[in-house]
């Protein structure tokens, strides 16, 4: 079935695709890597960490899911195979030999710094004007949940 016209050339179309597939790789990447720091976290702040993940892991599916259907509506093809994601992903493996909380959030910090990064120059190269509302949107997609705070707003349970 053919997608509605947009009103984009079919170069930008490409180019979009492309950059969109790059970054939806990037975010399906570190989606995984904060589920393999949840899943590892050793230490006395465990259980909150441990939680948070989970909601950030959450908004991030989210806002992929978004990059991804618009793929989809660019006539591209969405790439979320692991492995498409295992090539194109241009995030740092992530270290599966650490346990301590503080290195488990420095090594997510590095990734999503280095996944605003990628945006921020997808932006910048992308054809045409209009940077500004475009690197406010692609931020609001990948970095800032869609609804309600990232911060519980109870204390967390605590670990029998
Ligand atoms: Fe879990």
């Amino acid at each position: 079935m053919k997608t509605p016209d947009i009103g984009l050339k079919s170069n930008t179309k490409t180019t979009m695709v492309g950059l969109c597939n790059a970054r939806l790789a990037d975010a399906i990447d570190l989606s995984l890597d904060i589920k393999q720091a949840h899943w590892n976290l050793k230490g006395p702040t465990f259980i909150a960490v441990h939680e948070l993940l989970d909601m950030l892991r959450a908004h991030l599916d989210t806002n992929a899911d978004t990059v991804a259907e618009r793929v989809a509506q660019l006539d591209g093809v969405a790439m979320g195979t692991v492995q498409a994601v295992g090539e194109a992903s241009a995030l740092s493996p992530y270290p599966t030999d650490i346990h301590k909380v503080a290195d488990h959030v420095g090594a997510l910090v590095e990734r999503f710094a280095a996944l605003s990064k990628s945006v921020r120059e997808a932006i910048d190269t992308r054809p045409g004007g209009r940077r500004r509302r475009h690197r406010r949107h692609l931020h609001r997609l990948l970095a800032r949940p869609r609804q309600g705070p990232l911060v519980p707003q109870k204390p967390p349970r605590m670990r029998p």
